[in-house]
């Protein structure tokens, strides 16, 4: 039996992790495991390579991807998918383990509606995926912007000002969620939650006249770019207002221990599913258990907006 393994989307800290889980359950059940490089892309490209248990020496602790990721538009297509197909059957791989987000999962959705065995694990810093409570990358992430927060909450205070962190997530505001709620931000804007900017003022002001030095305002991207609130919280308050846009930092570093278990969990997970013949799924996190949902149906499942704890991070942040 041969398995095909490729990382797609934006990569995450912990793909490595997930990567190096795979190959090892794989040969140690001796089957053999082609590394697929550069994504979807790469694999219309035929760069494709067998991998080793020494392919995946020490890389359980590096962030990126050793086999490097992309965004295929090509593959979006029918076409694309198609010669997917084709280049696996070529190669004898018999099934493909995508690690990757919502978009890679319709990549390998695709290729399962031609019968190609496919699995799919959940690898964005985003979280925005509806089927699991977790995807790879997503607690790093939260951690690389909690140290940050640290960083800028001494220098907002040491200047008596505001300051907006923004943060990635698409249309998710999970990172800015979790890592507000642990970082103690006295204000979130998220795309879940409609935003009333004179209100978010005035509890700013509140704690100013009660004596904060500082005000985090955590900013998710999806709701637009941090310089226009700005101008709009700094004309409402009249207090120096600064922003940060933490970027690409967020998907980079060592994951984290829970991002390196999670990966191992899934990795294995993948492989035993693939040896017990149930493929056509995304392996996914649910209530601390590991899972696999038909990818048909994981992709209609809605992310669930946590707003239980988007009031608790009000309430503990006045
Ligand atoms: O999906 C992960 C993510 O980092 C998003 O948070 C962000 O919007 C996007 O990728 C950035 O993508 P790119 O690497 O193509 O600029």
């Amino acid at each position: 039996m041969r398995i095909g393994v490729l990382t797609s989307g934006g990569d995450a800290p912990g793909m490595n992790a997930a990567i190096r889980a795979i190959v090892r359950t794989a040969i140690f059940n001796k089957i053999e495991v082609y590394g697929i490089n550069r994504g979807f892309a790469g694999l219309l490209e035929e760069d494709i390579t067998p991998m080793s248990v020494y392919s995946v020496a020490d890389i359980l602790q590096r962030g990126g991807t050793i086999l490097r990721t992309s965004r295929s538009e090509f593959f979006a297509t029918d076409a694309g998918v198609k010669k997917g197909a084709e280049v696996l059957a070529e190669y004898g791989i018999d099934h493909l383990i995508v690690i990757g987000g919502d978009g890679s999962t319709k990549g390998a959705a695709a290729l399962k509606k031609l019968g190609v065995s496919v699995i799919v694990i959940p690898g964005t810093i985003d979280n925005d995926m509806g089927c699991s409570d977790n995807s790879i990358g997503f607690d790093t992430a939260v951690t690389t912007a909690l140290d940050a927060i640290s960083k800028i909450r001494d220098t907002t205070s040491a200047h008596n000002r505001i300051n907006i962190v923004q943060v990635m997530g698409r249309k998710c505001g999970d990172i800015a969620l979790y890592a507000g709620l642990s970082g103690g931000a006295e204000a979130l804007i998220l795309p879940e939650v409609k935003t009333d900017i004179d209100a978010i003022c005035e509890r700013l002001l509140q704690g100013k006249d009660r004596g904060k030095l500082h005000s985090i305002v955590m900013l998710a991207e999806g709701c637009g770019n941090y310089m226009d609130y700005c101008v709009k919280i700094e004309e409402r308050t009249q207090v120096t207002t600064r922003g940060t846009n933490l970027g690409y930092i967020q998907r980079g570093g060592s994951p984290s221990n829970a991002d390196r278990n999670l990966a191992c969990f899934m990795g294995y997970n993948a492989v035993m599913n693939i040896i017990r013949k149930t493929t056509g799924c995304v392996i996914v996190q649910r209530c601390g258990s590991y899972l696999g949902i038909p990818l048909e149906e994981a992709l209609q499942m809605k992310k669930i907006f946590r707003q239980d704890i988007y009031e608790m991070a009000s309430v503990l942040s006045i």
